[in-house]
């Protein structure tokens, strides 16, 4: 067993692993570019107090899983991980006066994230996320915008099965009554609440509705329901948002229970799930509006919306979808393979090869010190369409083409070789 081991909770991506990543991060790419969003990379550290007031100080994310950087130094500030993207993004915006840009403004970033969460399938401490977030709108027509652009992402990744769950959760108007009725209404159940629930229910009371204990079960399906509690522009936003959803065929379903795990939101909440996946239920990705984010952080107050959808589960859920052995990503080999009949003419390849990759070509040189027999072999084994074997004719500037697919072999002018094997590659492409 390897004496060094990736920290638990993290893993490695490996080559077949990474090529899933890149597919869906193209994937991600070209859908955002077609939505109007643009790229942005904050740091995946910030000052602390940006997720503590950003996020919420009494969230599992701050209080439980907040990755600390210890300073080196005697130095005044303290510094997190980033559990997630869209308070570094808002920060972002106030810092850099985006408020000045026309708005919304779109941005959208593709990252890792770093929770001490307790590690399981699905669950990581560093994980990766496709976010995106308008800000400076104040919906509801981006709401649902957004809401179909996460549910298109599932589609065109090739997820089966996703259903969206939505919830409004208020605002500062209708949802201090609602909390203080949720309050009254676990306290009248205090007796029979988990202790970390009667923790819960004096700090962050919306938090009960969707706990995982099982205990609470039935408690929550009796709970009072933000939906019939919304103020009248509260109810008309989500009752806009969902006409939106309808308007455009997104399948979705409304979530009283849903109410997210991070405190900055405001009204519209999703999440995203693949229906009827066996084992734990587990988002596949979520969001909300946070209208009250940029002015927590310092800004002048405006409204937001966003979405940050877990890379690790989507792949994970592709690969059980595909069936054990359907999901693997193979590599496509090299075009050509430098070979020589010199064992010790590494230099020639080398030579070679290089000028062949100057010429935009995907070509690898046999490096290694060992006979014809032995390079040709291991051409074929890495998949290689075409052999350029250095021999007798280098002395009249041609080598030898093996094609080691059709096992033809012809004689071709080192002048000539990069636009031979071209030819050959877009033929073979189209043909
Ligand atoms: P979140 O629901 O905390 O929201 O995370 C979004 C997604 O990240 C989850 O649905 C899940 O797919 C993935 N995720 C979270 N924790 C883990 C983990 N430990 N391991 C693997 N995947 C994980 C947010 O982060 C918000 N920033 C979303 C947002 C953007 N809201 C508005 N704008």
């Amino acid at each position: 067993m390897a004496a060094f081991r990736a920290p638990r909770g993290t893993r490695d991506l490996l080559p077949d692993d990474r090529a899933v990543f890149d597919r869906l991060m193209r994937t991600a790419s070209s859908l955002t570019t077609r939505y109007g969003y643009r790229g942005i990379e904050t740091p995946l550290f910030e000052q602390s107090s940006v997720f503590e007031r950003g996020i919420g100080e009494v969230t599992d994310v701050v209080e439980k899983e907040l990755f600390r950087i210890a300073p080196r130094t005697e130095e005044s500030e303290s510094w997190a991980l980033r559990p997630e993207p869209t308070a570094g993004i808002v920060r972002a915006y106030v810092q850099h006066g985006m408020q000045t840009w026309p708005q919304p403004v779109k941005l959208t970033t593709t990252g890792p994230m770093f929770r001490y969460d307790r590690p399981q399938a699905g669950r990581y401490r560093q994980f990766w996320q496709f976010d995106v977030e308008a800000i400076g709108d104040a919906g509801p027509g981006i709401d649902a915008e957004i809401i179909e652009l996460g549910h298109r992402f599932y589609t065109e990744a090739g997820v089966r099965n996703v259903e969206v769950l939505v919830n409004s959760i208020g605002d500062p108007a209708c949802r201090p009554a609602y909390v203080a009725e949720l309050t009254a209404y676990y306290r009248g159940h205090a007796a029979v609440l988990p202790p970390t629930e009667l923790d819960r229910l004096e700090r962050n009371v919306l938090r009960l509705l969707d706990s995982k204990d099982p205990a609470m079960a039935e408690l929550n399906a009796a709970a009072p329901r933000i939906t019939d509690r919304l103020c009248e522009a509260c109810a008309a936003h989500f009752e806009s948002v969902k006409a939106h959803l309808a308007a455009v065929g997104v399948p979705f379903r409304v979530e009283p229970g849903l109410v997210r795990g991070l405190d900055y939101y405001t009204r519209t909440a999703f999440e995203f799930y693949v229906a009827g996946r066996e084992g734990q239920q587990q988002a596949l990705g979520g969001g909300g509006r946070y209208d009250g984010l940029v002015a927590l952080l310092g800004g002048k107050p405006t409204p937001g919306i966003g979405f940050g959808l877990g890379l690790d589960r989507v792949a994970l859920v592709l690969a059980e979808q595909a069936g054990a052995d359907g999901a693997a990503a193979t590599a496509e080999g090299p075009l050509a393979v430098v070979v020589s009949a010199d064992p010790d003419d590494t230099v020639g390849r080398f030579r070679v090869a290089t000028e062949l990759r100057a010429a935009g070509l995907r070509v690898r040189a046999d490096l290694g010190r060992r006979k014809l027999g032995r390079q040709l072999e291991a051409a074929g084994k890495d998949g290689a369409h075409f052999a350029v074997i250095l021999g007798d004719e280098l002395a009249d500037g041609q080598v030898q083409v093996r094609d080691l697919q059709a096992a033809s072999q012809r004689i071709v002018a080192l002048a000539d070789l990069a636009r031979e094997l071209a030819r050959a590659e877009s033929s073979h492409r189209h043909g």
